[in-house]
């Protein structure tokens, strides 16, 4: 498409700049996608908590395994001494909820005969289209998500050497959710460190590695499972997502269906907004997991994948992110817990003692990470995001696709600063997301001193009880039934 474009430009102005600007975009597509990734989707961009990890990282693309050094990360006098990284599990099949709907829309579509003469028929196309998804797949880790694990495992070691040090290896802490895309994420990561370290040689069986498989641990990883208030509120309740729902019938989403409709020819009345975001899905899906461009996507035109990028969007919104407080205060044991490991590092450091858990990695999904996000104050727009204001926050900073993708990671690293001046100034600490530094919340900096930093979200850190924040209203029951 580029290059055609160039074309294009160049026969209207002149010969030679044609044939420079149709070798530049050449070379432009060359180093965007390279040889390893032919397939991209224009819509790639709005897939939500569906994104590749390589859609939101480019440069990964041509060389998945070198460590891409962001210009911020410390260096010189300040040594990392401790790594805390939340991980979100890599790629992973279609659930089988899914799976059902897009076996539905399927079947709607193979009933519905040939269309009129004449034209593509984009319809037939997708009932001859295999499904190739099945019941069983149901959300697990697919090859790809391996991969994306060695990959991201191999990078780090290579960032943070000295932590991922060969000697360190024993003493690696793995938590992990017990969803299996979760496990299998962590042992992926260990069977890419085991790369790392043994270059060439396979990987023995997660079980016999000296730091043994990552421990699961739902109170953490899934802390959302265990919180009653966010359970009543939000979860199992039918009207918390009230704005997902009266999205799904307003314009922007009937506009999409009529189209989709027209062009499928199917009645409109046999699709709804969920039928029209599991074809969206299965564009992304059969991207990352197969890595072929299909004709799912041909339904879509990048307007559409706009509204359609919104409405998942609005759900992490109000289910995960700022829409309610009791989205994010359910996080704050799995914050303290962060912050309990690296006030352990800060002391044993002082004491010149060894570092007992110089890397701890814990393996989670969307859910762990953008609650922990908001709790910590980022991606939070002036104005909420509602049914109503889609075009008010077409430039929003909430957009899971860029925060969450497959594979996204936030990492704590603590330093030791030589040279400090003052005691306070030796620990310091930065946060990476996605391999990017993150500006604090409170300076806007790219780097704090620790205790700053603890200082800043202290109320969270001393006045956020898991117990508290979780505890339903008390309900005086006995006054009714006497
Ligand atoms: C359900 O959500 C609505 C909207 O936020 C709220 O007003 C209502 O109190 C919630 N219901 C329960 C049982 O928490
Ligand atoms: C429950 O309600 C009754 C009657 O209103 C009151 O006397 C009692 O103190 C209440 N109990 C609690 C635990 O609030």
């Amino acid at each position: 498409m580029l290059r055609a474009s160039g074309r294009r430009l160049g026969a209207a102005v002149a010969p030679a700049v044609a044939l420079a600007a149709a070798l530049l975009s050449s070379l432009a597509r060359c180093s965007l996608l390279g040889p390893s990734d032919p397939v991209a989707s224009v819509l790639s961009p709005y897939f939500g908590t569906k994104t590749r990890y390589e859609d939101v990282n480019p440069g990964l693309v041509s060389d998945p395994e070198a460590p891409r050094r962001d210009p911020e990360l410390l260096e010189g006098t300040c040594t990392p001494v401790q790594l805390v990284a939340l991980i979100r599990h890599g790629t992973r099949y279609p659930t089988a909820k899914q799976i059902r709907k897009l076996r539905q829309l399927h079947g709607l579509l193979q009933a519905r005969g040939r269309g009129s003469a004449g034209g593509r028929d984009l319809g037939a196309a997708l009932a001859d289209w295999p499904l190739g998804y099945a019941d069983w797949m149901d959300g697990q880790l697919v090859e790809k998500g391996r991969q994306d694990m060695r990959q991201l495992a191999l990078r780090l070691a290579s960032l943070f050497p000295a932590l991922f040090s060969r000697e360190n290896y024993g003493r690696l802490r793995l938590l992990t959710s017990s969803k299996h895309r979760c496990v299998d994420s962590g042992a992926a990561f260990l069977q890419g460190l085991w790369q790392h370290y043994h270059p060439g040689l396979p990987p023995p069986d997660v079980a016999d590695m000296e730091c043994g498989p990552p421990r699961i641990n739902d109170k953490l990883m899934r802390f959302f499972d265990h919180c009653e208030k966010f359970l009543t509120e939000v979860e199992r309740n039918a009207t918390a997502l009230y704005h997902v729902e009266a999205f799904k019938t307003g314009p922007e989403m009937q506009n999409i269906l009529k189209k989709v409709a027209a062009t499928l020819q199917v009645p409109v009345n046999d699709l709804n907004a969920d039928l029209i975001q599991v074809a969206f899905f299965t564009c992304s899906f059969d991207l990352a997991i197969k890595g072929v461009k299909s004709p799912w996507c041909d339904v879509f035109d990048i307007d559409d994948a706009k509204v359609l990028e919104y409405l998942n969007d609005l759900k992490q919104y109000w289910k995960r992110g700022h829409g309610y407080t009791i989205n994010s205060r359910s996080s704050c044991t799995l914050f303290q817990d962060i912050f309990q490991h690296l006030d352990k590092a800060v002391e044993q450091k002082q004491r010149s003692q060894p570092i007992s858990s110089p890397v701890i990695l814990q393996f989670g999904h969307a859910e762990t990470l953008l609650p922990l996000l908001s709790l910590m104050g980022y991606f939070k727009d002036k104005e909420p995001l509602t049914a109503y204001n889609y075009k008010e926050q077409m430039h929003r900073k909430f957009r899971s696709g860029h925060i969450v993708p497959y594979a996204s990671n936030l990492i704590f690293v603590l330093y030791h600063c030589e040279n400090a001046k003052t005691p306070k100034e030796q620990f310091q600490v930065q946060m990476l997301l996605n391999e990017k530094v993150l500006p604090l919340a409170h300076s806007q900096e790219t780097v704090s001193l620790y205790e700053d930093l603890k200082n800043y979200y202290k109320d969270i850190l001393q006045g956020c009880q898991n117990s508290e924040e979780c505890e339903l209203p008390k309900v005086n029951s006995t006054s009714d039934e006497l």
